[in-house]
């Protein structure tokens, strides 16, 4: 086989921020027509990296060679003068200008002149060529955020970027939406387009990449052909270790209802209703998985459901009683357990100590008064150590401020407080969303056990991988309403595709 051409190296990257060492010496190198897959954990300096290459950062150190030449580059103006464009994990459009009047506004700072009419001309036929339609006169507001990235990628073919980094594109996508991109990608490289894609599934890496370069700690473990490695041979490189992938569901056998949604109406913090008549049910020892788009009305359901957000209609029915308006506290100890996504913001407090945030519920449970006059220090640091050592947090002492600990332990300072009261509703909300693989791993025994043991547990996770490994059922959510439920089987993948999507509507519970 021909060797291709390298289009782009960077070399020898270093970058700190205070503290830490985001990128340490990294150099990549990206062929014409290939797609180069960034893989690492969250936080490995995937990211940093590409901000460098698009001019965001500046890097401490290093060279950056396009087609062979040393480049300097300043600014995203400069990274897309030559030719280099990057969709953002947060994007970067006018919500209020169309879709076509964004394009102009890039191309305008680029020093083009365009007329608009010919710019709506291009977008479509650009769309249609690579699958990627949108409507040029749509305000960008009204789209969708699969759309929104379309508009992103479209802007950047547009101004003709040869080089296209994707920084975690499918987290915001269905999966039919993710194929259409994955179908553009090759259509790219096979016109000569070369890709950068970032992410930190192992799945997709496998499914579009040619090659992987995989990052840890802001080092590059190493540079893989797709050809030459699996899954497992990838998620060691990520994590440093073997890693289970596969991890049993317990035979348990489920029980009755203990929780009871009827026609549930929520408000969002825009006042709009962001549950719009929702009902399900959750059965003892079962793992209830939703499904859905973010930004569907999961976080408002969560709330809802253990007491945070105000319930306008409908009802809420925890083993048989009505706990629809009840307080927080009530709910806690009718034993409802509430995993939130948010785990420094909302789900601990960073300041107070592990064994203080372990104990935060404990005077709602067993009455222990939580006045500063009146702390039984001696029970707090003894809670503390025994679920320090249950849950194997890693801390250099019971003492030491909970913000200081990692992504992973600080999840597990939260699973501990909320598990050990033995609850017997427990909703996870992104119970995984930013931990390591080895985290991870725990985070799913824990679940597991707890379904073991009786729990009924309702997830809500992006991530339809983990919904398969974990639930008995899956439901599809779509702005706020419930679509659908299929087996929790990949082969259901396309139905649940459309539910996410809005587009079916599938029977009854299975
Ligand atoms: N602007 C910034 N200021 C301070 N620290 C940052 C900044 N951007 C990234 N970091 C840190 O650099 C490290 C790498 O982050 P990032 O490149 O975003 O990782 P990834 O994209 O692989 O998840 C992390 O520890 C992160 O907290
Ligand atoms: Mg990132």
């Amino acid at each position: 086989m021909e060797e291709k051409r390298t289009v782009l190296e960077m070399k020898h990257i270093t970058k700190s921020f205070p503290g830490v060492l985001a990128n340490d010496n990294v150099s990549i190198d990206l062929k014409e027509g290939e797609v180069l897959a960034l893989l690492g954990e969250n936080g490995a300096g995937k990211t940093t990296l590409m901000n460098i290459l698009f001019g965001i950062y500046r890097a401490d150190y290093g060279e950056i060679f396009i087609n062979g030449r040393k480049v300097h580059i300043a600014s995203p103006h400069d990274a897309l003068k030559s030719g280099i464009g990057m969709v953002q994990q947060h994007f970067t459009l006018v919500p209020s200008f169309s879709t076509s009047e964004n394009i102009v506004l890039g191309l305008k700072e680029l020093g083009f002149i365009v007329k608009t009419r010919d710019v709506e001309a291009k977008i479509e036929q650009l769309g249609k060529h690579y699958g990627l339609a949108v409507n040029p006169k749509a305000k960008v507001w009204t789209l969708s955020v699969g759309e929104r990235q379309r508009v992103e990628i479209l802007k950047l073919l547009y101004t003709g970027a040869k080089i296209l980094i994707l920084d975690e594109p499918t987290a915001v996508l269905t999966p039919q939406e993710a194929e259409a991109l994955f179908r553009a990608v090759r259509k790219m490289t096979a016109e000569g387009t070369s890709v950068i894609f970032i992410s930190h599934k192992l799945d997709e890496v496998m499914e579009i990449s040619d090659r992987i370069t995989v990052l840890k700690q802001g080092k590059v473990v190493g540079t893989v052909n797709k050809e030459d490695i699996d899954k497992k041979g990838l998620a060691k490189m990520m994590v440093g270790r073997d890693v289970i992938l596969d991890i049993e569901k317990p035979d348990v056998e489920i029980g009755e209802t203990v929780l009871k949604i009827e026609n549930l109406k929520v408000r969002n913090d825009k006042n709009l209703f962001a549950i719009n008549n929702l009902s399900l049910e959750l059965k003892a020892g079962e793992i209830l998985g939703i499904a859905g788009v973010a930004g569907n009305g999961q976080r408002e359901l969560a709330e809802s459901l253990y007491g945070l957000r105000k319930v306008e209609s409908g009802k809420i029915i925890l083993k048989g009683k009505d706990i629809t308006h009840t307080s927080v506290s009530r709910r806690i100890k009718e034993g409802i357990s509430y995993v939130p996504q948010d785990r420094k913001g909302m789900a601990t407090c960073p300041n107070l100590s592990v064994a203080e945030n372990l104990f935060l519920k404990n005077y709602i449970t067993h009455y222990v008064p939580m006045s500063p006059y009146y702390l039984n220090k001696r029970l707090i640091t003894q809670t503390a150590e025994k679920l320090i050592d249950e849950y194997s947090i890693s801390t250099p002492s019971p003492k030491t401020p909970v913000k200081l600990l990692s992504g992973g332990n600080i999840q597990k300072v939260v699973l501990a407080r909320e598990l050990s009261t033995t609850p017997s509703v427990i909703i996870a909300a992104h119970p995984t969303r930013g931990l390591d693989i080895g985290a991870m791993e725990f985070v799913y025994r824990t679940l597991l056990q707890q379904k073991a043991k009786g729990a009924a547990v309702l997830l809500l996770a992006g991530e339809l991988y983990e919904i398969f490994r974990l639930s008995d059922r899956v439901a599809v959510i779509y702005e706020g309403q419930i679509m659908g439920y299929t087996p929790p089987d990949p082969a259901y993948i396309e139905e649940i595709g459309l539910m996410m999507g809005g587009t079916k509507r599938m029977g009854d519970a299975v």
